[in-house]
């Protein structure tokens, strides 16, 4: 199992969530974060860290939410690694909370 970045996320990124994590698993792109499947360990200690309550287990995924398990794996191979929390995009209040932003997803 896993645990899966989800569109809350998007624009967003407040970044918390890496601080926490002790298997060195989130890979950062321009306004999202994803959870490398391969390093994680199922802990569980980012979901609560989460101010967008962004953080799900793969086995809580909603069916809207699913495809997030595989963007997650497929991005995870692309982007860079975070080691440390960083600033929230500038203007997150806009976006928070904001339902579909997968459109805006910058790759
Ligand atoms: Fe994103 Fe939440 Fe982490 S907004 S960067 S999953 S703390």
């Amino acid at each position: 199992m896993t645990y899966v970045v989800t569109d809350n996320c998007i624009q967003c990124k407040h970044t918390e969530c890496v601080d926490i994590c002790p298997a060195d698993a989130f890979r950062e792109g321009k306004n999202f974060i994803v959870i490398d499947p391969d390093e994680c360990v199922d802990c569980g200690l980012c979901v609560p860290e989460c101010p967008e309550e962004a953080i799900f287990a793969e086995s809580e995924l909603t069916t809207d939410d699913e495809h997030f398990l595989e963007l997650n794996a497929e991005l995870a191979k692309e982007w860079p690694l975070i080691l440390e929390k960083l600033p929230p995009i500038e203007g997150y209040q806009s976006w928070s909370g904001k339902p579909n932003k997968l459109a805006h997803l910058e790759r």
